[in-house]
């Protein structure tokens, strides 16, 4: 039973590795507090569950579902964005759904990448960027992402060589794991290279709809020339918390979304309809979700920043995403940091050299713990250590 060589060096995904440390922590009866994964612990709102229900029992939504999505599903999503941001999409071609953006965001590395082929990677980044890649026989490379340039790749550093031998360029703004942000400016630089090099823009934009103090991400589609190079993925997942759903889309440039439905069509048979029928319930009807969870992570954030604050962090809030993005402090590595954090005080962060080698030296606090835990995790924090150096 020997593993294929693509598999042979793949180590269970990040969070699955994480929850087994959580499931020992728990065996030894701690009371563990994760800051780990983003995963919501809001719920779905009524409104988007009550469609569901009702389109469950349809016998209709019991069949096959269309592959790329249904046409209802796709108008939903260019309605979004249109409302969001004034972009036309054509649901018919610029639109395709899928099984949480994950699952497109690893696919779309089989539809461009031949052995060798590079694709520039974030670094830190969300891990299913390089995975993907490699698991398609490409390679990536990484675009390391540091806090002197706000965390944005510097594009007049990639190598002539390596950007000729580019197909595809992730990038993800708001930004996982940093929570740093992209102005238009950034992106303009971003297709203009695409166009010089005919590299395709797979833009991550999954925390576009979280952000504080009145600041508005961009999407990368209301970007002038952005369909011409690239596309967007996207997810219910963290707008209308609804990760356990598994429904998500890419949009834009229809050659791009024509290929990745292609794939799929070939490995997969779509979203089931009752879900989709309830993801256009939460895409068009109402909204206040979204400010309610703006509030809601915005309070969180404020307790994490005021409780590194006084543990010795000089830290900044950032403007959008559930996550903070800390240095270690002095005399740890990113891993001997969390690790110590979780023996002494059963506090799960996510260390940053997870995420990519130029993720060392950080890690990641996830927001979507309620406060009174929370609070609970940073006194647990200050009880233990007092102050950090750094
Ligand atoms: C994260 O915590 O980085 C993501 O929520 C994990 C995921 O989407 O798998």
């Amino acid at each position: 039973m020997e593993e294929a060589r693509r598999i042979q060096a793949l180590p269970p995904y990040l969070f699955a590795r994480i929850d087994e440390k959580i499931a020992e922590a728990k065996a030894k009866g701690v009371d563990v507090i994760s800051l780990g994964i983003g995963d919501p612990d809001l719920p779905t709102p009524d409104h988007i569950i009550d469609k569901l229900v009702k389109a469950a029992r349809n016998p209709v939504n019991h069949r096959y579902p269309s592959y790329a999505g249904m046409l209802e599903f796709r108008q939903a999503v260019a309605e979004w964005y249109k409302r969001r941001s004034n972009i036309v999409i054509d649901p018919q071609k610029e639109v395709v759904s899928l099984i949480g953006s994950k699952e497109g965001i690893a696919h779309i590395a089989f539809c461009y990448l031949n052995p060798g082929d590079i694709a520039l990677i974030p670094d830190p980044g969300y891990p299913v960027y390089g995975v993907g890649t490699a698991l398609a026989g490409g390679v990536p490379y990484a675009l390391p992402l540091k806090e002197e340039n706000g965390f944005l790749p510097e594009l007049d550093r990639i190598p002539e060589e390596i950007a000729h031998k580019a197909k595809l360029m992730f990038l993800n703004y708001p930004n996982n794991p940093t929570g740093a942000i992209a102005d238009e400016s950034f992106y303009m630089k971003v297709i203009a290279f695409a166009k010089k090099y005919d590299i395709i823009i797979c833009h991550d934009g999954p925390y576009s709809e979280i952000a504080f103090n009145g600041y508005k991400p961009l999407s990368f589609l209301e970007v002038p020339g952005a369909k011409d190079v690239g596309i967007e993925f996207h997810s219910m997942s963290k707008t209308y918390n609804m990760t356990g759903w598994r429904i998500g889309w890419a949009a834009g440039n229809a050659r791009v979304i024509e290929a990745l439905g292609r794939i799929k069509s070939n490995i997969d048979t779509g979203v089931f309809q009752a879900i989709q029928e309830a993801a256009i319930e939460g895409l068009l009807g109402n909204q206040d979700i979204i400010g309610e969870n703006r509030k809601i992570y915005q309070e969180r954030q404020d307790i994490v920043i005021e409780g590194l604050t006084a543990l010795g962090w000089t830290v900044e809030s950032p403007k959008a995403t559930i996550y903070v993005w800390p240095r270690v402090p002095k005399g740890f590595t990113s891993a001997s940091f969390c690790e110590l954090v979780l023996d002494k005080t059963g506090v799960v962060i996510t260390p940053g050299n997870s995420y990519g080698e130029y993720g060392e030296g950080y890690f990641r606090i996830s927001l979507t713990t309620n406060t009174k835990r929370l609070r609970e995790a940073l006194q647990r924090l200050q009880d233990n250590f007092g102050k950090f150096e750094f």
